[in-house]
């Protein structure tokens, strides 16, 4: 999935030949996923039609301060609206409009009213690139914390030969996923992630298991990967899919296969989140062949399983142990000793006596416990803020 997926961008277009490839990069990022509203400036309007731009990019697009009726556009709720801005092209005389400050068209006033980060891609001739003053002006934008895609060479509209080019859009949008990458707050950090039931044969057809979907761990993971970690969910048998670059999907059905799987990536994780419903016990000995119903009463002797978790408790260096709690009863008191008998740096509670709470649904409400016996309630929400509010506290909580 791109980093671009639902972002909201203004595509800022100057007047330059260039403006055409502008058509493209709207594509680009539309077929990304993201949201965008374009902003052209009057010689913009020269190159490219606001008919071709608001059918590519699906919305209407801004070249004026109002429209026919005369209603005012409202420049700061665009500039506020973005996640963030590319000007592309950007010509010599709207880089000289930028760092002056002017606010003489649609694009300027909302580039100065704008909080978000801003791209700039270049595009002119070989001499007035070159040329001190848009040199400097690059720099001073540069500076000021704008992002300067350089302009590529080759032949220009002049006839000329050499560095002026607009970069391709397709090398647009990978400058501008490869900086949002190294933003990401969990690059290069790797997550384990356990999921789901755990199934402990009984016979060939039958197993003990319960009602997890896996719905809460796979949010999890989602989370993890949209903040740019690696992330290897071991999950149970579940319906849910994920699909991504940095995932490392191991699929298991017992708890002894979820723990060698959690075994063989422990030591080079920094981050342990078990959200798995693990059986504590699984038949001692499972029949090779399906067991026949008979008039009488049959026993299935238990043993224990491994508590995954707690064999990661016992093995951690520097990794951020964080574990579940389901619970019927004594909520706050068992899960203080779940936290503590696990090694946990916090525990999530979540309890079947809250209504859209635990297993199957779509919703969970939680409670996080950390070490300090501090209590943060949240109220019932979907699985995946829940993913998120969890992930909040530990970027906040944790030195990763
Ligand atoms: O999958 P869903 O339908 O979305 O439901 C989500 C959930 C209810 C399963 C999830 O939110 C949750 O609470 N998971 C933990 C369930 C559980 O087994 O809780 P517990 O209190 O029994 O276990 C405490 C912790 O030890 C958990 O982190 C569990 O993963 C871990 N554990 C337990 C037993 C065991 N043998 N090995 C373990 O690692």
């Amino acid at each position: 999935m791109s980093l671009l997926k639902n972002k909201k961008v203004i595509v800022g277009v100057s007047g330059g030949i260039a403006a055409y490839k502008s058509t493209f990069l709207v594509r680009l990022l539309i077929k990304a996923g993201a949201e965008v509203k374009v902003i052209l400036t009057p010689g913009a309007e020269e190159f490219v039609t606001p008919l071709t731009l608001s059918t590519l990019s699906k919305n209407p697009v801004y070249s004026t301060f109002a429209d026919e009726e005369k209603t005012w556009f409202n420049h700061v709720d665009i500039g506020l609206w973005a996640d963030f801005m590319i000007i592309a092209p950007v010509t010599a005389n709207t880089l000289a409009k930028l760092v002056s400050g002017h606010a003489d068209n649609f694009l300027l006033t909302s580039y100065l009213s704008a909080k978000c980060p801003v791209y700039l891609a270049p595009a002119m001739d070989l001499d007035m690139y070159q040329h001190p003053s848009t040199q400097a002006n690059l720099n001073l934008l540069q500076q000021r914390g704008n992002q300067i895609i350089p302009a590529e060479s080759g032949e220009l509209a002049s006839g000329l030969a050499g560095q002026g080019r607009m970069a391709e859009p397709e090398n647009i949008i990978r400058f501008i996923e490869n900086d949002l990458s190294s933003k990401l707050p969990l690059r290069n950090k790797k997550i384990l992630i356990t999921a789901g039931p755990t199934y402990e044969a009984i016979d060939p057809v039958r197993f003990i298991g319960n009602h997890s979907s896996g719905k809460m761990g796979y949010q999890l993971a989602q989370r993890a990967l949209n903040l740019g970690a690696n992330v290897v969910l071991v999950s149970g048998p579940t319906s849910q899919k994920l699909d991504h670059n940095h995932l490392d999907l191991i699929q298991v059905t017992s708890a002894t296969q979820m723990l060698d799987a959690c075994q063989k990536h422990f030591s080079e994780a920094d981050v342990f989140i078990a959200s798995a419903a693990v059986s504590d016990y699984r038949p001692k000995n499972i029949a090779t062949q399906k067991i026949k119903k008979s008039d009488t009463e049959i026993q299935i002797e238990l043993v224990k399983n491994p508590d995954i978790l707690f064999e990661m408790g016992l093995q951690k260096t520097n990794q951020v142990l964080i574990g579940f709690a389901l619970e019927t009863n004594n909520e706050i008191e068992n899960a203080k000793k779940k936290l503590q008998k696990k090694n946990l740096d916090f525990i999530v509670l979540n309890s079947l006596q809250d209504q859209g709470a635990g297993f199957q649904k779509d919703t969970n409400r939680i409670q996080i416990i950390d070490q300090q016996n501090n209590i943060d309630s949240y109220p019932l929400k979907s699985k995946k803020e829940v993913a998120e509010d969890i992930f909040d506290v530990l970027l906040k909580k944790m030195k990763l």
